[in-house]
């Protein structure tokens, strides 16, 4: 029996400071590279979702040792090569960022190695890794380029020069860390993404160097034989963020401070394009922290939203907060136009006929093609039916995005597959309860 979670009341209006849990991709790259090192690598605010557990799990097979003391977790590596058992099989859960990620990792490791995904998982296309990893010389046996996959690489891959065409960091970065375990210099000419691997290296002290070329980023990475172990503490998720941007955004007369969240100027997407559509969002105490940027946003209800025509330039910096976007662009005034946006029908679900999907049911004209979607505004839009949202291949950003839209817009809401938040945002439901002592009276599973 399915369970469903049920919201039929909007939240008041709240002044609150919270914060959200640790970044996820720093948290998954964090728990890769800790497994390189011989040496002791200590993490705090690590994420503890199902995604960053399923990294852990795989490196563990791996050969590497791992500890957690409270919001500490230590990770004891097995340096370059990793100690593979006969049959062994790694399980990437929900994860495309661990799978694609840890396949790179795998191009020096002779023995077949089989990677497995959930159902979602393996729905989703793995020939953008693999098509570039067996240029370094690794071989695959996989139907259709999906998971379950064997991968088996080679004593000493040979070094590329590779063309990264859709923006995606999971390629770039898979291509990046195959890179770090040949003998030779590797080039990849990269459309921009999120640039945590590349931060990450360079603190690492690793020979990487990126220029921005004509809107391309080129990455020269050279192979290495051993990396320093690497302490680290996690800032907030702002993809998480997002979903309390928007409902503050969406709220009358409310209020938020989240502390503490990265901002990487890949990451910020979502901040520039809800500015550029009249939402009043500040980053505030920016600091610098290991090569990566990190503040404090404080968001407030927005009355005039204003349609927006998106810059496509700004897609990959937002890329998993379209949902949400969407949201907004919902009660902005006037026709918002997303274009070039096909990459979201590869996410854990296919995103953008989701969105359009939610978005009709709820009662908001939007048109879609493959690859980009027209929402008509409506800023005195409230919503006044039951609405029920099942079989969405228990897509976390989903669940939360008609949580919010619940919250915010109204109707009589049942959404199934409350436990998929787990995946990358476990403490969503409890932030929301923090934000409205009510939430638990008007929701229930
Ligand atoms: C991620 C990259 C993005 C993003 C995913 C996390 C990463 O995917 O959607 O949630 O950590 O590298 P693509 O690189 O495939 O766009």
């Amino acid at each position: 029996m399915k369970k469903f979670f049920k919201i039929n009341k909007t939240i008041k209006p709240f002044k609150k400071v919270i914060k959200v849990e640790g970044d996820k991709s720093l948290s998954i790259r964090w728990v890769l590279l800790a497994s390189l090192s011989q040496k002791k690598s200590i993490a705090y605010n690590l994420l503890k979702s199902e995604d960053v557990l399923s990294a852990l799990d795989c490196i563990k097979k791996l050969g590497s040792k791992v500890k957690f003391i409270k919001n500490r977790c230590e990770v004891k590596g097995t340096g370059f090569k990793y100690k593979i058992k006969k049959n062994l099989i790694l399980n990437a859960g929900n994860s495309g960022t661990l799978g694609r990620l840890i396949l790179g990792l795998l191009i020096n490791q002779n023995k077949k190695i089989k990677l497995i995904g959930d159902k979602s998982l393996s729905k989703r296309d793995f020939s953008r890794v693999i098509n570039p990893l067996k240029k370094f010389g690794a071989k695959f046996e996989s139907k259709k380029n999906k998971l379950p996959l064997v991968i088996k690489g080679l004593e000493s891959p040979k070094s590329i020069n590779y063309i990264e065409n859709r923006g995606s960091a999971q390629v770039k970065s898979s291509v990046i860390f195959a890179a770090l375990k040949t003998n030779g210099t590797s080039t990849i000419k990269a459309k921009p993404s999120r640039s945590h691997s590349e931060l990450l290296l360079k603190y690492l002290k690793v020979p990487i160097k990126v220029k921005r070329i004509n809107n391309y980023d080129l990455i020269k990475v050279k192979g290495i034989n051993k990396i320093q172990n690497l302490n680290y503490k996690i800032p907030g998720d702002i993809s998480s963020c997002a979903f309390f941007i928007v409902l503050t955004v969406l709220s009358k007369n409310s209020e938020l401070l989240i502390k503490n969240i990265n901002i990487n100027p890949s990451r910020t997407g979502i901040i520039e394009i809800l500015k550029k559509m009249g939402a009043s969002i500040k980053m505030m105490n920016k600091k610098n922290y290991k090569g990566e940027k990190i503040a404090d946003i404080r968001v407030k209800s927005s009355k005039n939203l204003k349609a927006i025509n998106c810059p496509t330039n700004l897609n990959s910096s937002a890329i998993d907060e379209f949902l949400v976007i969407f949201l907004v662009a919902a009660k902005a005034k006037g026709i918002s136009v997303f274009k070039n946006l096909s990459e979201l029908n590869h996410k854990e679900s296919p995103r953008l006929i989701w969105g359009s999907k939610i978005l009709k049911l709820m009662g908001i004209k939007n048109e879609i093609t493959n690859s980009s979607i027209k929402i008509y505004g409506n800023s005195t839009i409230s919503v006044k039916k039951n609405i029920i949202i099942k079989n969405y291949l228990k897509d976390h950003r989903i669940f939360m995005m008609c949580t919010i839209a619940a919250l915010t817009f109204g109707g009589r809401w049942e959404i199934s597959d409350v436990n998929s938040v787990k995946t990358s945002f476990p403490s969503f439901l409890k932030i929301l309860k923090n934000i409205d002592y009510n939430f638990n009276k008007f929701s229930r599973k």
